[in-house]
């Protein structure tokens, strides 16, 4: 950590001695909220700030952002095209998680320091290192970690872990944040109990996930109320007894299925509570805080995001509100078209092709959803098409990291095999790829996959 912290000291030494300066970052919610951490400490620092936020750094991006003569402040990427920016951009420092393709001065990368940015340090967490370097910039903790679960960087163990978990622990010592050991399921604060069990995936609830009567009906069946009155109850209303038998009677239908061990192990985890945000919001809880994100950004209205992040209440957050109903919406209909035509296996890897049919921006957690029925003893491969091609998904689980698999090095060994690029972490990785060269790209990844289960 000590190292991380000198290197975080050196960039903002950086940043200190610039009095404009471009922040670009990610369209995810780990991004936007590195973006904010960034863009309120320079704020903080009285400078001069832009932010811009792109969906890949691609080759035309860098030229782009070359072009306008300023200092560049890479958050959530950059990290993967080190060498690309460099061969362009003179004055830079990134904050990224990503797995490098150079090790250079100005940036700070867990990788770099032995550290896993796939699960031990996000982008956000990354940059608000070096925010709480750059002032006083401790209340952007929260922020930080809804990035962090954003990128499911809790989803290994059903808590944050490594660096993660320090940053956490300085924002609990702050009184910012708090981790609360409980059920992992999304909308706790804001749905129906019913609702919020109905629209489980992850994992998948035999009888109660998709099916509302079933829902109902197993909340019934072990006397849970349902309403008080004439309000629905959600999970924060409900007795620590109720909860606790819910989770359990949900632990037993698991058990009954024959669901492995660890993954009911990560089913009752933590949740991370935002203490000065509004009890019963999405801005809450961190899970669905980065789902309201992700619901903006990966349609194109990053900006109303990033203005929830930097405290907007009002109209940007319910713009928020009615973009994350959307979200909601796209991402069962993707899971359910995803069943319909189903997933192929090959050798080592599995795939669906989604075609136009899945918005390219949310392709990848359509794949990831997609393990609720998947098989998983294979990375889920997913494409959909997009104005520049074929965007690839690829998401993996722990278990699959453990035995060899590296999807980002995978994927971009593949996909420049066919005259595309891509990366990102070992777990979770994509790619953009000319269209008609999927089955080429398939082939080439099955035998590097396989290549890596062996070694
Ligand atoms: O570009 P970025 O690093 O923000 O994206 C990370 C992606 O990796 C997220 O979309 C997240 O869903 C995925 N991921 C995952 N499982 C993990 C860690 C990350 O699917 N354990
Ligand atoms: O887009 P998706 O969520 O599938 O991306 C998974 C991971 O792969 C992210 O960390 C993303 O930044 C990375 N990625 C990449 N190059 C691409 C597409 C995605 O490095 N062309
Ligand atoms: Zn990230």
């Amino acid at each position: 950590m000590e190292e991380l912290v000198k290197k975080a000291q050196q960039l903002a030494e950086f940043l200190k001695k610039e009095e404009e300066i471009l922040i670009v970052t990610h369209i995810d919610a780990d991004g936007i909220t590195s973006g904010a951490i960034a863009y309120r400490s320079l704020e903080r620092a009285g400078k001069d700030v832009e932010i811009r936020f792109v969906k890949s750094l691609d080759e035309s991006e860098i030229e782009k952002i070359a072009d306008e003569n300023i200092f560049v402040w890479f958050t959530d990427l950059g990290s993967g095209q080190i060498g690309a920016i460099k061969e362009r951009i003179s004055d830079f420092i990134v904050s990224d998680h990503h797995v490098p393709d150079a090790i250079t001065d100005n940036q700070l990368n867990p990788h770099i320091f032995g550290y896993d940015g796939s699960y031990e340090l996000s982008g956000s967490t990354t940059t608000y290192l070096v925010a709480r370097v750059l002032g006083l910039n401790h209340d952007l903790v929260s922020t930080a970690i809804v990035g962090a679960v954003g990128d499911l960087q809790d989803s290994n163990y059903g808590r944050l872990v490594g660096l993660n978990r320090k940053v956490l622990r300085e924002g609990e010592a702050n009184g910012f944040i708090e981790a609360r050991k409980d059920i992992r399921f999304f909308g706790k604060q804001t749905r129906p109990v019913f609702k919020m069990l109905e629209y489980t995936f992850d994992p998948y609830l035999p009888g109660i996930s998709g099916n509302e009567n079933g829902a109902v009906e197993f909340l019934n069946s072990i006397n849970i109320r349902l309403k008080n009155g004439d309000n629905w109850l959600r999970w924060i209303d409900l007795t620590a007894e109720e909860k606790k038998r819910i989770t359990s009677e949900i632990i037993k239908i698991l058990i009954a299925n024959n669901y492995p061990f660890s993954l009911i192990m990560r089913m009752v985890g933590e949740s991370y509570i935002l203490l000065d945000e509004p009890e019963g919001t999405e801005l809450r809880d961190a899970m669905e805080f980065s789902t309201l994100l992700n619901a903006t950004a990966r349609y194109g209205q990053e900006e109303v995001g990033l203005a929830v992040c930097l405290g907007d209440r009002g109209e940007g957050y319910r713009r928020a509100k009615s973009l994350l109903q959307n979200h909601r919406r796209n991402l069962s209909d993707g899971l359910r078209l995803v069943d319909e035509i189903g997933i192929v296996e090959l050798e080592n890897i599995q795939y669906f092709h989604a075609g136009k049919k899945i918005l390219d921006t949310i392709i990848g957690i359509v794949a990831g959803m997609s393990y609720s029925f998947a098989n998983r003893n294979k990375p889920v491969i997913a494409f959909a098409e997009n104005e520049d091609g074929i965007k690839v998904s690829a998401r993996a689980t722990k278990d699959l990291v453990e035995k060899g698999v590296h999807l980002a090095q995978a994927i971009k060994l593949a996909a420049e095999r066919v005259g595309g690029a891509g990366g990102g972490h070992s777990i979770a990785a994509g790619a953009t790829i000319p269209k008609g060269s999927e089955d080429e790209f398939l082939r080439i990844l099955d035998r590097i996959v396989g290549e890596q289960l062996l070694s």
